[in-house]
């Protein structure tokens, strides 16, 4: 277990969280929170609401979808852009967050090609920080709800990895550091448009990718890059099934995107639609 306190504040009263024990951590206030033996730790504000995040279904399809290398173009874009942005910057092992991880895949990609960093894996769903924070070096979990501010203190990540997940701008500003970057991705419109069209996958507003360069500015983060990944891999049904399966509209779309014909009974296209953009933001000044 390699389980980093630094990284935390108290979700309660956002002190400073610190080792108590090996098993613990706790505030100047007394607030008291347990770390599991996989070196996870939940730091939920009071009343949070009971969302849950992914399922372990919803995280099986995901992996193995991930295992395809089907969304490897848009690992290596994150990678690329980890590597000339923030993590060499300070000179020291750099800290990388990484907010909504799921199975962890896009940290894992940032490990192999940084190997000195570390990493704290956050997310909603117990089972997904348990997955990330198992298969990632030097990695400390978090269960935690991204809607909340976040129980992390200021000024502690050099990169903040933000990949298809929920965004809270004005909290991802506050714990990056002053030269970090926040690498951001966010599907197009046209991403996966075939199993959208075939209603399996809920619609992307048009423009939405591009909104949210107005959020960020707004919490005081400038946009340093913008890189297009497009690109059409082949989805067999099985894959199409996956892919169905990862995301919100699991339960029944599942059983129509594993089908080989549609509808009116012909085939179901051979080929999906990869297209997102891949964010870079950063303070304003910290350009070079
Ligand atoms: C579409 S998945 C993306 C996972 C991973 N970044 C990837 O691309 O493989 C969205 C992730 O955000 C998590 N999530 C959803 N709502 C959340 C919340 N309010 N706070 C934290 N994580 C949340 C889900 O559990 C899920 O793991």
């Amino acid at each position: 277990m390699s389980f980093d306190a630094t990284w935390f504040r108290c979700p309660n009263c956002f002190e400073n969280l610190s080792a108590i024990d090996d098993l613990s951590i706790g505030c100047a206030n007394g607030h008291r929170f347990d770390v599991s033996r996989q070196g996870t730790v939940t730091l939920l504000p009071p009343r949070t609401p009971k969302t849950v995040g992914d399922t372990r279904e919803m995280l099986d399809a995901r992996r193995d979808v991930l295992d395809t290398g089907l969304f490897g173009p848009i690992a290596d874009a994150v990678v690329e852009a980890a590597d000339t942005g923030g993590l060499r910057l300070s000179g020291e092992p750099a800290r990388v967050a990484d907010l909504g991880c799921g199975t962890g895949y896009y940290a894992a990609r940032v490990a192999d090609a940084v190997p000195l960093s570390t990493f704290l894996a956050a997310d909603r769903s117990p089972i997904a920080v348990r997955v990330a924070t198992r298969d990632l070096p030097r990695a400390t979990g978090v269960v935690l709800d991204l809607w909340q501010p976040l129980p992390l203190r200021d000024d502690i990540a050099d990169v903040v990895l933000n990949v298809f997940a929920p965004r809270h701008p004005s909290e991802f500003a506050r714990i990056l550091r002053p030269r970090g970057r926040l690498i951001v991705v966010v599907p197009t419109a046209r991403h996966l448009r075939e199993l959208r069209a075939a209603g399996e996958l809920l619609e992307i507003p048009e423009g939405k990718a591009e909104r949210v360069v107005d959020q960020f500015d707004g919490a005081g983060l400038t946009l340093f890059e913008r890189t297009p990944v497009e690109y059409r891999p082949e989805a067999d049904a099985t894959v199409r099934a996956q892919l169905a399966g990862m995301g919100p509209s699991a339960h029944h779309a599942g059983a129509l995107a594993g089908r080989t014909t549609g509808d009116n009974g012909a085939p179901q296209p051979l080929t999906v639609s990869v297209d997102v953009l891949v964010f870079v933001f950063g303070r304003s000044g910290s350009s070079s």
